[in-house]
């Protein structure tokens, strides 16, 4: 059975892009591989955050993932900084990692460019610390957005590089996974581009009924069609995205007939489009609510997975280790 291996990072909650863009997509994956997620708190330090928001930041996502539907028995699921083999196998990649080479990413370059006064070594090697991630579980599979993928090469390039120094083969080369048709992206509501936090659009899993509803009626749109069969603007069509995404398909299709033949009251669609969306998440609110309050169900979980985790991060660590030369006394 091939391996999947995903990082989440721990800042803020989840919002619908995550959860119908990525969550949906990983609950459905866990009866095809062996998966692992986790929870990527040490990635999470090169911006510094608050000591006293650090361990509420991890328990944040880890709660609204298990209430999204990760099962703690089919996966593993744990945090980064529980599985020290990953720290271990980070140093030994840094030594083949080249510093040029880090300093192309986009990533860090942009990092550079909007936060010139924090330009820390974390930073460079962060595609480092992500390839410990991925091969440490020799994952071969790794479900991540376009941002990542650069990162993912560098996992690739690394593993190669260990394979073919040490004459040794160690680690598979990790793929994206293609999700194919099941890829959605979720629309913002503000009139362009994909929700997401640091657009500040987003509505989140957490949400109540009342925010869920203030935000879709804030959506923006147009004054509505006056000819018939005419193309949507982009709000407009962002609306309908997302109504795709979480409506029946009677539901599309009436608005749709209703579009075309210039009968659309907007608020009766967004009305609709609340009362779905709210359709899929009041019931994990209620889980996210229940879950936080049951710290030994918390802790019970982390324990499982780190058990999960670390019994294979040791077994390669053990195959690392003899590859590069350590030999006991
Ligand atoms: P955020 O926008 O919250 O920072 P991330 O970039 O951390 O989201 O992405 C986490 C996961 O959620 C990735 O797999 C990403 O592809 C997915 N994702 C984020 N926003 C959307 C969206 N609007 N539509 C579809 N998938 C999304
Ligand atoms: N860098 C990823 C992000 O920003 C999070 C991450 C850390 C990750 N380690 C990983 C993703 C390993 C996939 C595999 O979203």
């Amino acid at each position: 059975m091939e391996t999947v291996l995903s990082g989440i990072r721990s800042t803020g909650h989840l919002h619908l892009g995550n959860y119908f863009g990525a969550l949906k997509n990983y609950i459905k994956m866990q009866d095809e591989y062996n998966c692992f997620f986790f929870i990527a708190d040490l990635h999470s330090l090169t911006t510094h955050p608050h000591p006293d928001d650090f361990h509420s930041g991890v328990k944040t996502i880890l709660t609204e993932y298990l209430a999204s539907g990760l099962d703690p028995h089919k996966s593993a699921i744990f945090v980064q900084s529980d599985v020290p083999e990953i720290v271990e196998l980070y140093v030994l990649l840094n030594m083949i990692a080249y510093k040029g080479e880090l300093e192309r990413t986009a990533s860090f370059k942009e990092k550079i460019r909007k936060h010139p006064e924090n330009v820390n070594a974390g930073l460079l090697t962060y595609p480092v610390l992500m390839a410990a991630d991925i091969l440490i579980h020799r994952a071969n599979k790794v479900p991540v957005g376009k941002d990542q993928e650069q990162h993912l090469e560098i996992a690739r390039l690394l593993a190669r590089r260990f394979n073919n120094m040490y004459n040794a083969e160690v680690f598979p080369e990790p793929q994206a996974f293609n999700f194919g048709k099941d890829l959605v992206k979720v629309p913002g509501l503000d009139g362009s581009g994909k929700m997401g936090k640091s657009e500040g659009n987003g509505i989140y899993l957490f949400d109540d009924e009342k925010s869920i509803h203030k935000k879709v009626m804030k959506a923006v749109t147009d004054a509505g069609p006056t000819e018939p069969d005419s193309k949507m603007p982009e709000a407009v069509e962002n609306l309908f995205t997302l109504l795709k995404i979480v409506s029946e398909p009677e539901v599309v299709q009436h608005f749709t007939a209703a579009y075309n033949n210039c009968s659309i009251r907007y608020g009766d669609l967004k009305k609709q489009l609340a009362a779905d969306i709210c359709r899929h998440t009041l019931p994990i609110k209620a889980k996210i609510e229940e879950i936080g309050r049951d710290d030994a169900f918390l802790r019970s979980v982390i324990k499982e997975g780190t058990e999960k985790a670390r019994a294979s991060a040791s077994a390669t660590l053990t195959e690392v280790k003899r590859a590069v030369g350590f030999r006991s006394f």
